[in-house]
């Protein structure tokens, strides 16, 4: 004859059940410094972080566009500007990974979540609706611009202020990504003929006769 279940089968699991729903305050506030020891003042970390959370809210909002674009383009240049909308994204998101972990070893915390990004970030908000592809790329080319402006000032500061890690990070990470996807998406803008050249201009000679 089978042996009879328990009447109660959660019986002696009670070590190995999950705790969920669980509540506590924060254990560090937004914008405060828990300090690590590496060898920086505490109010240059605090500026840094700060700086570079602007950064990372406008490198994340970069990214997004970047993803937004490689969904919505159309033309006749819609495969190959929608590979490179999605590679630039691809590096974008490292960045955006460098910048956070950054922030975080020198004691601050990162800004993440979409909401944040959209009440910190200085690049002006696409429309939900698609748009055609020069009207993408000047966009594009138009936050690469802010990020660069702001990335340089912010180089210059932490190099001042002797935090040369985030100064590194500013310039060799960054600045100079930036700078080869502005070259990528501006070319793109040269209005060049696809097919048949312009005609060259007549000499003064030739049109003499
Ligand atoms: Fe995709």
């Amino acid at each position: 004859m089978a042996k009879k279940a328990s009447s109660n089968p959660q019986a002696g699991t009670e070590r190995a059940r999950p705790i969920l729903h669980q509540h506590s305050r924060e254990i560090q506030p937004f914008g405060k410094i828990a300090k690590l020891p590496i060898a920086l003042d505490e109010n240059v970390c605090a500026a840094s972080v700060e700086n570079l959370n602007q950064v990372l809210a406008d490198t994340i909002t970069l990214r997004d566009l970047y993803k937004k674009h490689h969904w919505q383009v159309v033309g006749h240049t819609f495969y190959q500007l929608h590979l490179l909308f999605d590679k630039h994204h691809d590096e974008q998101d490292e960045l955006v990974d460098t910048i956070a972990e950054r922030i975080q070893l020198l004691g601050g915390v990162s800004i993440a979540m979409a909401a944040d990004v959209a009440e910190t970030t200085i690049i002006p908000r696409p429309p939900r609706g698609r748009e055609e592809a020069p009207v993408q790329i000047s966009r594009l080319l138009e936050a690469h611009e802010i990020l660069l402006k702001e990335a340089r000032t912010m180089a210059r500061q932490a190099s001042d202020a002797g935090d040369d890690g985030t100064n590194d990070v500013l310039v060799s990470d960054i600045i100079r990504t930036n700078e080869l996807q502005v070259w990528f998406l501006a070319e793109h803008l040269v209005d060049v003929p696809l097919v048949k050249a312009d005609a060259p201009a007549k000499t003064k000679a030739a049109s003499a006769d």
